[in-house]
């Protein structure tokens, strides 16, 4: 193996920079050339892609987003797409290719492979939505992002004696919501994985009122419903009209966390070893305290499940 190319993939997620640093310096060790695309696909597409040498890569392990700069590209989804990739790939003497992002990207990197071109997925989604591995790179920097924020709502909550419907990124997934419930002591979830109980919603609030707890926070997932859908529900159904905080992209940004980096920084090395050893069409990921490798297929051919008992533990803990 002389050269690799990489490139960062979808929606950014905190820790890209610190996988493609540990990307690049993996790589160096070995003397091993990595050529890094920006903008995602449409960088590699373009063929938009310079060198990376150790030294390119300092001071980006504590910065969000990727400094490579990502992307979604809906070219790169076509045949043709795949095939002007492929001859960038094979122009540059590319012996293989590590895609950090998610389930999209990862799938893009599995067509890759498809056509020759020996790929390695590294997991970097804020959503946990990839199959095979615990945690994908950014969720837990997201999760804080929720944390910290659901803090300073519960501050006007409490003094205002509200409720709030607080809604959270996550796409099809309820990972980071059901997460945040637990970690921010959450009264309620509502997610894509669990039909929405408006009436026990209702209930709780009434309840929960009863025994003199005036506030009330509620987190949903994106993927299951608006918040201000549910907070008109709320409205309908209590009486009480509940205020609502739609968290956005806040969650996606900021300085990665400590086990971010050291997932980014663990999987990204990984990735370099796999495609030195000749292995590919894989996915890099952590079970427990293992790096493991799970068929890029598997990973994105279907969502994890969500921790039921995880869920669960929100509604025993409000009590
Ligand atoms: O996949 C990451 C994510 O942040 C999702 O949680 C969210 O639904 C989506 O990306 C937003 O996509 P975009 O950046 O294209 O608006």
């Amino acid at each position: 193996m002389k050269k690799l190319g990489t490139l960062t993939s979808g929606g950014d997620s905190p820790g890209m920079n610190a996988a493609v640093r540990a990307v690049v310096r993996t790589a160096a060790s070995r003397g091993i050339d990595v050529i890094g695309f920006e903008d995602g696909y449409r960088g590699l597409l373009e063929n938009r892609g310079r060198q990376l040498a150790a030294r390119d890569v300092s001071d980006i392990l504590d910065r969000g987003g990727t400094f490579l700069g990502s992307g979604r590209s809906d070219e790169f989804a076509t045949p043709e797409g795949v095939q002007r990739a492929v001859t960038v790939c094979q122009e540059r003497g590319l012996d293989g290719l590590v895609v950090i992002g998610g389930d999209g990207s990862l799938r893009g990197a599995h067509e890759l492979e498809t056509q020759g071109i020996p790929s390695v997925g590294v997991p970097g989604s804020i959503d946990n939505d990839l199959a095979g591995t615990d945690y994908c790179i950014g969720f837990d920097t997201a999760l804080n992002n929720v944390i910290s924020d659901v803090a300073k709502i519960r501050d006007t909550a409490s003094a205002m004696d509200r409720v709030f419907v607080v809604e959270v990124m996550g796409r099809a997934s309820g990972a980071l919501a059901v997460h945040a419930g637990v970690a921010c002591g959450a009264d309620a979830l509502v997610i894509p994985e669990v039909p929405a109980d408006y009436d026990r919603l209702a209930r709780d609030i009434v309840a929960d009122e009863q025994r003199q707890k005036h506030h009330f926070i509620v987190i949903v997932a994106e993927g299951a419903a608006k918040a201000e859908d549910v907070a008109a529900k709320i409205g309908e159904t209590t009486g009480h009209e509940a205020r609502v905080s739609v968290l956005g992209y806040v969650q996606r940004g900021g300085s990665p966390s400590g086990l971010d980096r050291v997932l980014a920084s663990r999987l990204g090395a990984a990735a370099v070893e796999l495609l030195v050893s000749g292995d590919s069409d894989v996915m890099v990921g952590v079970l427990g305290e293992d790096v493991v490798t799970v068929p890029l297929q598997e990973a994105t051919g279907s969502r994890p499940e969500i921790d039921a008992k995880l869920y669960e533990l929100v509604a025993t803990l409000a009590t």
